[in-house]
């Protein structure tokens, strides 16, 4: 397994439309390994392919959650290959978000609060399932990442210009 490097914007390549996964082969396990790692490591909780520059229809996710207040967080990978968004809540939710490509900004987005997805897990099976919480939203997010669009396009052109011009000064200061 390897920690691969995370596309930042204003990379164009996070601006590419992924495409569909069409084999699960021993390639794509590798990728999805390293995608984890990847993402432990940054960390944070969601990961899609194109991210690391791998313009396909993969998404990586683990909440890691605690099971209880005080209790450790618990990994719980999912995989999502060509995931498709069958329909969604009327009911909104926000959520502060941030992400891996957009360092150490976070901004509310709304989302719909509940959707029914389908996708392939890594072993090749076709799940539908409603998905809602935490895991709506940033699954979401991650879908986002395979039309090329950030979360930061969801925002007011002066709330997006406000947040990149704070992560410009921060690379300076960095
Ligand atoms: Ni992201």
């Amino acid at each position: 397994m390897a920690i691969l490097p995370i596309l930042e914007t204003p990379d164009p390549r996070l601006r590419t439309i992924s495409t569909p996964v069409e084999a699960i082969d021993d390639d794509l396990q590798r990728l999805i390994d390293d995608m984890f790692e990847t993402m432990y490591d940054a960390p944070g909780i969601g990961l899609a392919a194109i991210q690391v520059g791998v313009p396909k229809r993969v998404l990586v996710i683990d909440l890691q959650e605690p099971e209880e207040e005080e209790g450790e967080p618990v990994k719980r990978p999912m995989v999502f290959i060509n995931p498709h968004i069958l329909d969604g809540s009327e009911e909104i939710t926000v959520y502060n978000e941030g992400c891996l490509s957009v360092p150490e900004q976070f901004a509310e987005v709304e989302r719909p609060a509940s959707i029914r997805a389908s996708w392939m897990d890594r072993d090749g099976r076709i799940r539908e399932e409603r998905i809602e919480g935490l895991l709506a939203t940033c699954l979401q997010h991650e879908m986002d990442h395979l039309e090329g669009v950030l979360f930061i396009d969801h925002l007011s052109r002066l709330k997006r210009e406000m947040l990149l011009k704070k992560l410009t000064k921060a690379r300076k200061a960095a």
